[in-house]
């Protein structure tokens, strides 16, 4: 493959990279693209018309899917930015909902841009009574994360004046409720599986006060918001909030592309959340560290992570785009300890058991070779538990957090004159034709 420059008509240069094809002994030239930051791009979108060959690139390790603005990572330097901001800066300086408007909007809020955008969600919070009869449906031991699959793709059966795809206006309100909405399933699948009342959401409360104050008080008795924890959950979301096309992002994506409404987008992107190599690590991390009790087991669980007859990974190491430290994993680590320290809780073992694990790790050939560092999983459910969440709600915690860069991409996606529904093509690898063989004459 050669690259080679040529002027465009407007005068612009346009790169292209050739492709020789030995078999018809014809060279091809593919455009390639430039971004604002990262690596160029080779436009494939008519290889096939062109070439009547396919690209093959089984989990999309060196495919970009669309054009976006929204997030940029540098997965070599540790670095991402939302709308150029990075996250250090808004972890440190921002709050939830100031990101929320950041990602949808593209800049900042300026105070009245602020408060208008934090009145309309807070009066999106509450659902539609007749969706708390959904929730009997469920059995009382269902995972929540279960629950929130289900509840969110009924959405779409209770507000329809917010699933026209092409209605600007419903799309805008459509991205409200569900920013809106999610703390107040999340709390409600929580309570109802601890057989307590669902609490109502209360307007005079912020984003994150309100979302404890929904999932931890009790109508008998007075229920104060620690500040403390209140900033820590804060955090928490807007270090989930949006990261590229990951798993869960690009099935949002794919599933908008074909028309579907938004709540059904959102319920896809949840599913996806769920596995244990995505947004489930987070719960796996704390089932592993359970697992491993102590530092002198940590080299059987580091040999078992290394031995690939085994399974087993080191829950919350590695990423597919990170070959450095994550930079939200740089924070939370930070964060635990504030929290541990502000909650007054010395010595916890989880972490000083997970310090260990990753010092150990941090030093073995093995992740040094492959680059694998901890990842914004590995510290969050240490977080979490010091919080008071059962481990079964730390992936609805990251649900909640993400829906905000679902949606923006989605809203993205929608907008995007160069969107196509997906659907990728394949490497045909099965039977060659054969006879139908009638069933009297096979053995
Ligand atoms: C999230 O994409 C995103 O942006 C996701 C996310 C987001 O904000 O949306 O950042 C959130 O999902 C973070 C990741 C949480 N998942 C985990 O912590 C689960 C444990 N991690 C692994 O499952 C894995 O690292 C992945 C899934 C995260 C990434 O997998 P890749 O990119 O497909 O990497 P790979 O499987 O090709 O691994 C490369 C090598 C392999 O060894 P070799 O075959 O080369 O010998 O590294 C090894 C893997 O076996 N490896 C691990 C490992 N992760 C990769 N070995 C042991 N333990 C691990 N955790």
């Amino acid at each position: 493959m050669t690259q080679k420059s040529e002027k465009t008509s407007s005068g612009d240069s346009m790169d292209h990279v050739s492709l020789f094809d030995p078999v018809s002994d014809q060279s091809f030239d593919l455009p390639l693209l430039t971004g604002t930051e990262g690596p160029r791009v080779i436009d494939v979108r008519h290889l096939y018309r062109d070439t009547g060959y396919f690209t093959y690139d089984p989990g999309y390790t060196s495919t970009g899917s669309c054009q976006s603005e929204i997030t940029f990572i540098d997965g070599e330097q540790g670095i991402l930015r939302h709308r150029g901001y990075a996250i250090e800066d808004l972890a440190a300086h921002s709050n939830y909902l100031g990101v929320c408007y950041l990602l949808l909007y593209g800049e900042l809020p300026n105070a009245k841009q602020k408060e208008a955008f934090v009145q309309d969600i807070t009066h999106h919070t509450l659902l539609h009574e007749q969706l708390t009869f959904f929730f009997r449906g469920f059995r009382r031991d269902a995972h929540p994360m279960a629950i929130m699959c289900g509840v969110v793709g009924a959405l779409s059966a209770f507000y329809h004046d917010s699933t026209d795809i092409n209605d600007p206006d419903q799309r805008r309100l459509a991205t409200h409720q569900l920013i809106a909405k999610m703390p107040t399933i999340a709390a409600m699948a929580y309570k109802y599986s601890i057989g307590q009342p669902f609490v109502y959401p209360r307007n005079d409360l912020d984003f994150a006060a309100n979302f404890l104050h929904m999932t931890f008080s009790l109508p008998a008795e007075e229920y104060k918001v620690s500040p403390v924890m209140a900033r820590a959950i804060d955090r928490i979301f807007i270090l989930h909030a949006d990261h590229e096309q990951n798993a869960s992002t690009s099935t949002v994506r794919i599933a908008g592309s074909s028309g579907a409404n938004p709540f059904a987008c959102i319920a896809a992107g949840i599913a996806s959340l769920w596995g244990p190599a995505h947004g489930g690590a987070n719960e796996a991390v704390l089932k592993m560290l359970g697992e491993i009790g102590s530092k002198d087991r940590i080299p059987e669980f580091i040999a078992r992570a290394k031995d690939d007859k085994d399974p087993f990974r080191l829950m919350g190491f590695g990423h597919r785009v990170y070959k450095n430290y994550d930079p939200r994993a740089a924070v939370l680590r930070e964060s635990c300890h504030e929290v541990l320290d502000e909650l007054g809780i010395e010595n916890e073992p989880l972490l000083e058991l997970a310090m260990e694990l990753e010092q150990i790790a941090l030093n073995d050939e093995y992740f040094i070779q492959r680059k694998l560092f901890p990842n914004v999983d590995f510290y969050s459910g240490i977080t979490l538990k010091a919080l008071g969440f059962p481990t079964s709600l730390f992936t609805v915690l990251f649900a909640v957090a993400r829906t905000v860069g679902w949606v923006a991409q989605w809203k993205e996606m929608i907008k995007d004159p160069e969107q196509k529904i997906g659907r990728p093509r394949q490497l045909y690898v099965g039977s060659t034709p054969r006879p139908y063989v009638p069933l009297h004459k096979r053995s």
